[in-house]
């Protein structure tokens, strides 16, 4: 037996579990967290140059010297907490804490759900630092009084996507037809049906395609009450909609593997090998979390701010990331 078998049998029963067809945000949250097949569960080969894709934080430490800086301007004074949400290799929790010094140590906290990346964590933090697996169970840990930030983390939520067919929105679902991925569209969407998302207020193009990270808003729903005190700092890629799909008429998802990128139908293919990523709507996020005061900026301005240094040149390696990854700033 092959090794893609058991696989595509799993993914053979789900569709025909669910009538004939996988929703595409389904498919996403199995292709990248399934216990068994999923990138995050047991495909990802690390991140960084023998991966399937770079973060900032594995190449340069600016942005680790910048959450140092911004958690010393609003840590409380005595005991802190310091949560990281999906931190991937450790590299820019270790740089947030160097950058720190002993002398600023926080109570350090990770919660991460890949098993494979968490060991490499610990093999990087040790013992100092606490894992938990889930956002209530570190909240608890820190009294609900903690600054949290994640980099990287939202854009791997899964995501619905929908097309504007006609002024009427469907929804991509996926079926495998003779060991091929093809798209196929779900019944049109009525309004009171929609999910809640800013995208929806854009009078889109015929065939536009927008994507919702509803599965990011359940998520931040359930440990919301749990967080009593603090901010949190949320960076990824991204913009404000609608400029998120300004000549984008696809929408955004992608897939990586080896640092290539896969777009269209390429993406669906090596389930649970590729990282599958989407653009992150803030005005989503800011729409879900609020508060009024909550504030989003460039990257590039908010490393200019903590670090007291013009708006421009950080990342050599990334030179447009510094305008392309977005930080937004809430408190609970
Ligand atoms: C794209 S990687 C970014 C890693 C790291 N922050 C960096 O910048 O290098 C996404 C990370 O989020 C983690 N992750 C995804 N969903 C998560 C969740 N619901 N809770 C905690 N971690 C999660 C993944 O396992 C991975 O560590």
């Amino acid at each position: 037996m092959s090794q893609a078998a058991p696989k595509l049998q799993f993914l053979l029963d789900l569709q025909e579990q669910l009538g004939g067809s996988i929703p595409f945000e389904r498919w996403m949250q199995e292709a990248l967290y399934h216990p068994e097949f999923g990138y995050y569960a047991a495909g990802i080969r690390g991140i960084g140059r023998r991966g399937d894709f770079t973060t900032w934080p594995v190449l340069h430490e600016s942005l680790a010297r910048g959450i140092a800086r911004w958690a010393l301007a609003n840590k409380p004074s005595g005991r802190w907490h310091l949560i990281e949400i999906g931190a991937g290799t450790g590299t820019l929790a270790a740089g947030v804490l160097r950058a720190l010094g002993w002398w600023n140590r926080p109570q350090m906290h990770i919660v991460e759900v890949s098993p494979p990346l968490r060991q490499e964590q610990q093999t990087l933090l040790g013992r100092k630092t606490t894992w938990h697996p889930n956002m209530t169970e570190a909240l608890a840990a820190c009294d609900g009084s903690a600054l949290i930030y994640s980099n990287e983390l939202v854009d791997a939520f899964p995501a619905r996507i929908f097309q504007n067919q006609d002024k009427v929105w469907h929804e991509l679902a996926l079926r495998i037809e003779n060991g091929r991925v093809e798209e196929t569209w779900l019944a049109p969407l009525p309004d009171t049906a929609r999910p809640d998302s800013t995208a929806f207020a854009t009078p889109w193009p015929e065939g536009q395609r927008i994507e919702v990270q509803e599965s990011f808003a359940t998520w931040r729903d359930d440990w919301r009450p749990a967080w009593k005190a603090g901010a949190i700092l949320t960076i990824d890629y991204g913009d404000a909609c609608p400029a998120l799909y300004h000549r984008r008429p696809q929408g955004s998802l992608r897939a990586f593997a080896h640092h290539q990128r896969l777009e269209g139908a390429a993406a669906y293919a090596g389930f649970g090998v590729r990282d599958l990523t989407v653009d992150v709507n803030f005005s989503d996020l800011i729409a879900w979390g609020g508060p009024p005061d909550a504030e989003l900026l460039t990257l590039d301005a908010f490393l200019a701010r903590q670090n007291r240094k013009p708006a421009s040149g950080h990342l050599d390696q990334f030179p447009e990331a510094g305008e392309a990854f977005k930080v937004l700033i809430q408190s609970p």
